[in-house]
């Protein structure tokens, strides 16, 4: 991939002083490649297992994978219990930041092991049994972590669902899951302002429901209908409960909890996760990929629990590892945009993870906000989500890490559960835009519509691109799509049937180091004339741009070319008008940028651009436009309104 700064250094090796402390070293890519089963063992056993496993895989129903299989755990124990058995129950769990400034509290294991206890016996109280599905609805508070790993405690699997969806969304995942209890909030912060949340879920289980309890956290005090018999508060039912509660040791295979997460059609597909594999998986990325030393860090994952960032890594990685971390109720820009900054500088915190689209935000925002506190606490940097292009990547490392940090941008998915691409810090050199290499125990490879390896190469040129695929089965995968295995198969096992790969949806291609650049998910590939462009590719060099804060590319349908290159950007606040010249230059950089195919046939400067509430530029809605189309559905839009001003601006 081409960027500006031609002069930059290339890579980016960590310092000798981390790499001496790292918990990862080369050593695991060798261990795990001389024999990859034992090397899952060897991970499986940094957890407690009440029963020992005997077998490590059972491929042989394939795609759907057993790990661990004879062997029995309890995912909560592991989470909580073991570490105040452990001596460790003064130690800092979360460190919690309300959205109101000054509406904060620190819970210790210890106190974090009475709530979930408390919490698992008011939900057997309610006549949840293992295998029961409950559906949590609830912004960031510490109660929506004790609500899950009580469900887990209790082999009941939770069903997260983002509290920023509506009701019709929430209902279509209650209903998918059968659902009969609904945890969530009376309402929630917003920017300062208390705004219902219960109200959703009255009306996702107004009709034709499998409910029978609506479980209540007070949160902000705002009025709250209330239904006699079905409706209970948290505070009457949980902080009754009987502080003592002995966990059940669950098989390996026991569902651990659905996840909701969008498809190319538009029911949500539920994405099963198990007990033994995943919290496997998720216990050891974390560890090594985040360097995590529980003694001593502080760590601060931003991503939402209702995704599955914050299923992997801010419940299930950190509390397996007894890391002590921050969970932030609000945005970072409330109540203005030192917020993260302020936040980071209180607790010193040493490991953060967050989104390249939060990044970009802090580049337009300036660096003088984020220079105005002292972030020299940071040791550790990570991305997830998209592609980070390698402007904010070296700003990002300038500004939050002194130019000293590593930075691990980790490629995954809902559907694997825990990183599976991603540098492994002191030990990896960082590329700039790369993910790097598959982590230890993990086998992926780029290649074409035949499963040929694609490789840098005369015949391909440097930039060719192919699928990124995983050609073994790793511990944390999805088992299923939720009532529906057919699909499941389609979805992910089709493409490559006859080699039994799993297909990502993603494109990739390698650079003439064998390191893995992802490009973007493969209807975000585009081809024009016959040449397969990345979007993330153009954007990257449109952001390059001094002028040009973010950029979102959409390929369009054309007559003479396959497809054209449309390109949306916001510019910087002081360009916020760019004329006929501004669009031209724009073009003639990507052309200098990457090639003269790659130029935009049109550039758009628009407002907003349209986002997912996960921060995902909605591409597809984009694409709508520029081809003149209705457009489609837009309920998971953060705003539906921008696009009055994308239409505006065309
Ligand atoms: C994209 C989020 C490039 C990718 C954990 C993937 C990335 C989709 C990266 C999954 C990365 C995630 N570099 N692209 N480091 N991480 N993606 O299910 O397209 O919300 O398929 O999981 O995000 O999104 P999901």
């Amino acid at each position: 991939m081409t960027d500006t700064f031609t002069e930059a250094p290339a890579t980016y090796p960590a310092s000798v002083e981390f790499a001496a402390q790292a918990n990862g070293t080369e050593a695991l890519y060798r261990e795990a490649a001389a024999d990859r089963l034992g090397f899952w063992a060897k991970q499986a056993n940094r957890l407690s297992w009440q029963t020992p496993f005997t077998e490590v895989l059972d491929w042989s129903e394939a795609p759907f994978a057993k790990w661990f299989a004879d062997g029995a755990l309890n995912v909560a124990y592991n989470c909580v219990d073991r570490h105040v058995e452990a001596g460790l129950g003064e130690r800092v769990a979360i460190h919690w930041e309300g959205e109101p400034v000054d509406d904060r509290r620190s819970i210790t294991y210890a106190e974090l092991f009475t709530d979930v206890c408390r919490a698992a016996n008011a939900l057997t109280a309610l006549g949840l049994r293992a295998g029961d599905r409950v559906a949590i609805y609830m912004p960031m508070i510490p109660e929506a972590v004790v609500a899950m790993l009580a469900c887990a405690r209790l082999g009941v699997l939770h069903s997260v669902v983002f509290a920023g969806y509506a009701a019709s969304a929430l209902k279509a995942r209650i209903d998918d899951a059968e659902a009969k209890v609904v945890i969530t909030t009376d309402g929630q912060y917003r920017r300062g302002q208390a705004v219902p949340l219960k109200a959703a879920v009255d009306e996702a289980v107004s009709t034709d429901t499998t409910v029978e309890h609506v479980l209540v956290v007070r949160r902000t005090g705002i009025e709250t209908p209330w239904r006699e018999g079905r409706d209970v508060w948290w505070h009457d039912v949980v902080d009754s409960a009987s502080p003592d509660h002995t966990p059940q040791a669950f098989n390996s295979e026991h569902p651990l909890f659905l996840l909701y997460t969008s498809g190319t059609t538009g029911k949500p597909k539920g994405i099963v996760h198990t007990s033994g594999g995943y919290l496997t998986q998720a216990s050891y990325t974390h560890h090594y990929v985040f360097d995590i030393k529980p003694e001593t860090d502080v760590y601060w994952c931003t991503a939402d629990i209702g995704w599955i960032t914050g299923h992997s890594y801010v419940v299930y990685g950190p509390l397996s590892n007894g890391a002590t971390q921050v969970l932030y109720e609000g945005t970072p820009a409330w109540p203005d945009q030192h917020r993260h900054f302020e936040i980071i500088e209180r607790y010193g915190v040493t490991i953060y993870y967050t989104a390249p689209t939060l990044v970009r935000t802090f580049m337009k925002w300036g660096r003088d906000i984020a220079d105005s506190h002292d972030l020299s606490t940071l040791r550790l940097l990570g991305t997830v989500g998209e592609p980070i292009n390698p402007e904010a990547w070296r700003w990002y490392r300038e500004v939050f890490g002194a130019n000293e940090t590593p930075i691990v941008d980790t490629w995954w998915q809902t559907e694997t559960g825990a990183a599976m691409i991603s540098p492994l810090p002191g030990v990896t050199e960082c590329k700039p835009g790369s993910a790097t290499r598959p982590l230890p125990g993990i086998s992926a490879r780029v290649v074409d519509d035949h499963g040929n390896l694609i490789e840098p190469s005369p015949e391909y040129g440097e930039h060719a691109s192919g699928y990124l695929v995983l050609d073994q089965p790793w511990p944390s995968m999805l088992r299923g799509i939720w009532g529906d295995p057919k699909r499941f198969r389609e979805t992910y096992w089709s493409r490559f049937a006859d080699r039994g790969w799993y297909f990502a949806g993603d494109g990739a291609r390698y650079d003439l180091d064998g390191n893995i650049w992802v490009l973007g998910r493969i209807d975000d590939v585009m081809n024009v004339s016959g040449h397969r462009i990345s979007t993330a590719e153009v954007e990257s060099a449109l952001v390059g741009h001094a002028h040009v804060a973010e950029a979102a590319v959409v390929g369009a349908s054309d007559e003479h070319t396959g497809q054209a290159i449309i390109a949306f950007v916001i510019l910087q606040a002081d360009r916020a008008d760019g004329g006929a010249e501004m669009i031209e230059e724009l073009r003639a950089e990507v052309a200098r940028e990457i090639s003269p195919i790659a130029r935009p046939k049109e550039v758009h400067v628009v407002p907003e651009l349209p986002k997912t509430r996960s921060g995902k530029i909605m591409r597809r809605l984009l694409r709508d436009v520029a081809e003149g189309r209705e457009l489609g559905d837009t309920s998971t839009l953060l705003d539906p309104t921008v696009f009055e001003a994308i239409r505006a601006a065309r």
